[in-house]
């Protein structure tokens, strides 16, 4: 089956870059959200990627036009998802949530829509064993800024059929993604590595070792990352990152614990880039 129209439940960070890149590449977009604001704060942000595609040289205003056209705002959970092949959850990192978004999802989309999960680091299998189509559910996970970052994990559940699985990656490919396939595991392949690699980021800051200016600098330089782990952290949001160490954690044990200076930024409000301040600090 060819993926030509999706719903994307998440107007956010991840929901609106996806969307984005949808309908960069010809899929029509139903985009929803639980609130109108939330929408409509999404489409602004869209309108931002697509003035900033025009403005890099990559898009033409006709172009431009098209894309915008692609993508249709509902409130309406049952609109958003009814004539959909396939709909791509991106909401919060926490799995009763997930599970009851695609419970209530089921009783409007077709049968043989698929449930892709742009989860983060749970369990595709958790999340299928909520649905009545466990065959059909599978996790197709981008990276932020979804229309940047090449790379899609498609996350095979114990469940998943192979059928799926040819369908997501299918998808992805047509947004000119690179995918790579895992095996359903907690963090999959990038951020299992990336939660050990910025959880020693949080411990050396912790312990007093060196500066966050200083921890950035040595892995920009000495490891020619593009981004050091904690400015990567803030940019990606702490409460996201907390959300991922925690799965981890429950996972691995205790080499993956939560460092409690990442704990205390975000019980503090201090959610990286979004909220102003996190391991450094921004202006907006
Ligand atoms: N529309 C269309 N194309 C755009 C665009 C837009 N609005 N904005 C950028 N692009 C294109 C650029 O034209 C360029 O295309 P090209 O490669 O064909 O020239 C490409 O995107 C990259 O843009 P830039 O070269 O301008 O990129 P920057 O130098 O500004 O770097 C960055 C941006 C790549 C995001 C860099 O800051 C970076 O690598 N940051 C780290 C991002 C990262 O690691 N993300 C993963 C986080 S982990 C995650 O998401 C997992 C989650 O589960 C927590």
């Amino acid at each position: 089956m060819e993926i030509k129209r999706i719903a994307v439940v998440g107007a956010g960070a991840m929901g609106t870059g996806i969307a984005y890149q949808a309908a960069r590449f010809g899929v029509e977009v139903n985009l929803t959200d639980v609130k109108e604001e939330y929408i409509n704060n999404g489409i602004s942000k869209i309108k931002g990627f697509v003035k900033d595609g025009v403005q890099r040289g990559k898009l033409d205003l006709k172009e431009a036009k098209v894309i915008l056209d692609r993508i249709h705002k509902t409130p309406d959970l049952e609109a958003c998802v009814k004539d959909v092949d396939l709909v791509l959850e991106a909401v919060f990192e926490d799995m009763k949530v997930k599970q009851e978004l695609f419970k209530k999802i089921e009783t409007f989309a077709g049968p043989d829509t698929i449930f892709a999960t742009n989860t983060s680091s749970l369990s595709i299998t958790e999340i299928a064993a909520s649905t009545k189509r466990p065959a059909k559910v599978v996790g197709v996970h981008f990276f932020n800024p979804a229309y940047t970052m090449k790379l899609v994990e498609i996350v095979v559940g114990k469940t998943t059929s192979e059928e799926t699985v040819e369908t997501a990656t299918k998808f992805a490919q047509k947004l000119d993604k690179t995918t790579v396939r895992c095996k359903d595991s907690a963090g999959f392949i990038v951020n299992r590595i990336l939660g050990a690699l910025m959880g020693e980021a949080f411990k050396i800051l912790q312990e007093g070792l060196a500066t966050a200016e200083d921890i950035d600098t040595a892995m920009q330089l000495g490891a020619n990352h593009p981004v050091g782990p904690l400015t990567l952290a803030d940019y990606v949001g702490l409460d996201i990152a907390r959300a991922v160490a925690e799965t981890l954690h429950r996972a691995y044990g205790d080499c993956y614990a939560t460092p409690k200076i990442l704990v205390g930024l975000v019980e503090s409000g201090k959610l990286g880039m979004k909220s102003g301040e996190g391991f450094h600090k921004y202006t907006k």
